[in-house]
C-alpha cells in the first residue's frame, strides 16, 4: 500500500525560492499562511545575485503590458495593474535599500543585489515561512483536496502548491524543467519554449567579420518584422550581442533575418556628401570614422568593396548613396542563438489559457498556482523580468 500522506504541516508548499518564489512565499506569510519554501540549490535566487551586473535591475518604470511577449497579450494586465514598480519601491523603502534610474526606465540597487535577496528572505522570515534548500522533488500528486509532494528530505503534503521554479536559462545555474513537467502531469499545454534576451550566432563570413572586431560597440536599430529597438549593439567572438540584440532576439524565429540600422536617426547620406564638399581631400575611411568606431568603419568598407584611402571629391554621389544604404539597411541572418547557456530568460511557457490571470491558479486543479518564469509571459530587458516575477507573485499569493 503506497504510504499516507502526512497531516499538511503548512497551507502552502512553494517550489522554487527564487524571485518570485521568495516574494509569493513572504506576502502568504505576512497574510497569516504557514508557508514553505523549497528549492535544489544550495543557495536561494542566484539569479538575483547575479542580475543587472551584481546590482539587480528590479524593475522598470515603463511597465506596462506592451512590454511582455505572450501567446495572450492580455494576460498579464491585471497582476501588473494591482502590483506596479512603485509598491515595490515601497517594499525596498521600508528596508532602506535605495535605488537609481540608469536609463530607459532601468531601476537598479544602489547596494549589491544581495540587499534585495536578504530584503526577500527578511521578508520571509517575518511572515513566519520556512525555507528549505538543498531539497530536490522527486515527485508530485494530489489526491482528496491535498498535494503530496516527495522530496529528498522527506515526504510533505498541503492544500497549496505553488511552482516558482522558473525557465530553462542557465542550466549550471540550477534551471530545471520541473514547472513544465508538474503543468504536463496536471493537463497544461506548453507554449514552445525558447531561449530569449540571448546574443545571436553567426557562421562563415559574417562570423568572422564580426569576430574580426570583436568588442566594438555601436548604437543600432535592430528590427525583424515583429518589433524594433534602438540600442546599443555589441559585436562578438560569435556573432552580435548587446541590449539591442537580446532584444531582438526574444522576437526572432530561426531562419528569419533581422535588420540592423546603423547610427538610427542620422542622415548619413546627407553627412557624407556635406563632408565632401566641406572637406574633399578628406578619405572615405576618415568620413566614415567621424561617424563609426573605426573598425567597424573599415569593416563596412571592406563589405561594401569601397576603397578607404579613396578621397570624398573622387567618390561619386552614387556611391555615399550605396554606403549609407549598407549602414542603413544591413540585413543579417543570424546561424541561431547561444541558447540556453546565455539566454537572461525563456520565452514561451506555460499556457496561459490554463491559469487564471486574476491568481495565477490552474484553471484544471484547484489549488495549483504556476506564477514567475514558467508562465508564459516574457518580459523586455530592462527590469521587466523581475516586475513580471513580483507581480504574479504577489497576485498568486492573493490566491494561495
Ligand atoms: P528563478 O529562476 O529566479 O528561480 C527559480 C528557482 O527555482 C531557483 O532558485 C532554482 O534553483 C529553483 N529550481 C529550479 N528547478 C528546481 C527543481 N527541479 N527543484 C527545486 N528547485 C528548483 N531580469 C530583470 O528583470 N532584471 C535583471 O537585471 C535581470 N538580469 C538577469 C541576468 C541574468 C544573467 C539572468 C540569467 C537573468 C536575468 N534576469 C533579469 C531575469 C530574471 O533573473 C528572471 O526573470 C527571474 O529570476 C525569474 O524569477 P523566477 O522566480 O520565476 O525564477
Amino acid at each position: 500500500m503506497p504510504a499516507a500522506p502526512p497531516s499538511p504541516a503548512f497551507d502552502a508548499v512553494v517550489l522554487g525560492a527564487g524571485a518570485a518564489g521568495l516574494f509569493c512565499a513572504s506576502r502568504m506569510g505576512r497574510a497569516g499562511r504557514k508557508v514553505l519554501v523549497i528549492d535544489h540549490a544550495a543557495k536561494p535566487a542566484e539569479k538575483v545575485r547575479i542580475s543587472g551586473g551584481g546590482r539587480c535591475n528590479f524593475t522598470n518604470i515603463h511597465t506596462a503590458p506592451d512590454r511582455f511577449i505572450s501567446e495572450n497579450p492580455h494576460f498579464a494586465k491585471s497582476a501588473l495593474a494591482r502590483y506596479t514598480p512603485q509598491d515595490f519601491l515601497d517594499l525596498l523603502a521600508r528596508h532602506e535599500i535605495t535605488w537609481h534610474e540608469k536609463t530607459l526606465g532601468q531601476l537598479f540597487c544602489d547596494q549589491k543585489a544581495g540587499a534585495i535577496i536578504r530584503m526577500l528572505l527578511d521578508e520571509l522570515d517575518a511572515g513566519g515561512g520556512e525555507l528549505r534548500l538543498n531539497t530536490q522533488v522527486t515527485s508530485v500528486s494530489h489526491a482528496d483536496g491535498l498535494f503530496t509532494v516527495d522530496t529528498s528530505g522527506g515526504r510533505l503534503a498541503a492544500p497549496k502548491l505553488v511552482i516558482a521554479t522558473g525557465g530553462l536559462s542557465i542550466p549550471k545555474m540550477g534551471a530545471s524543467g520541473l514547472a513544465y513537467d508538474i503543468a504536463r502531469q496536471f493537463g497544461h499545454a506548453i507554449v514552445q519554449t525558447r531561449a530569449a534576451l540571448v546574443p545571436f550566432v553567426f557562421t562563415g563570413a559574417d562570423h568572422d567579420d564580426f569576430a574580426s572586431i570583436s568588442g566594438v560597440a555601436c548604437d543600432v536599430r535592430a528590427s525583424t518584422d515583429r518589433a524594433a529597438f534602438d540600442e546599443a549593439m555589441l559585436f562578438t567572438h560569435r556573432g552580435l550581442s548587446g541590449p539591442a540584440i537580446l532584444q531582438v532576439s526574444s522576437y526572432w524565429s530561426p531562419g528569419e533575418p533581422v535588420t540592423l540600422t546603423l547610427l538610427p536617426g542620422t542622415d548619413i547620406a546627407g553627412t557624407l556628401k556635406t563632408a565632401k564638399r566641406d572637406r574633399p581631400q578628406q578619405t572615405l575611411a576618415s568620413a566614415l570614422e567621424a561617424l563609426l568606431p573605426s573598425r567597424l568603419a573599415h569593416l563596412v568598407l571592406s563589405r561594401t568593396h569601397t576603397t578607404p584611402t579613396s578621397r570624398l571629391a573622387d567618390t561619386s554621389h552614387a556611391t555615399l548613396d550605396t554606403l549609407a544604404g549598407a549602414l542603413s539597411s544591413w540585413v543579417v541572418r543570424p546561424a541561431g542563438t547561444e541558447g540556453w547557456r546565455t539566454a537572461e530568460v525563456t520565452a514561451g511557457g506555460i499556457d496561459t489559457s490554463g491559469l487564471s490571470s486574476k491568481t495565477m491558479e490552474s484553471r484544471h486543479l484547484a489549488g495549483l498556482y504556476f506564477i514567475g518564469e514558467c508562465v508564459d509571459v516574457t518580459g523586455w530587458l530592462g527590469g521587466y523580468n523581475f516586475q513580471w516575477a513580483w507581480a504574479s507573485a504577489a497576485a498568486g499569493a492573493e490566491g494561495a
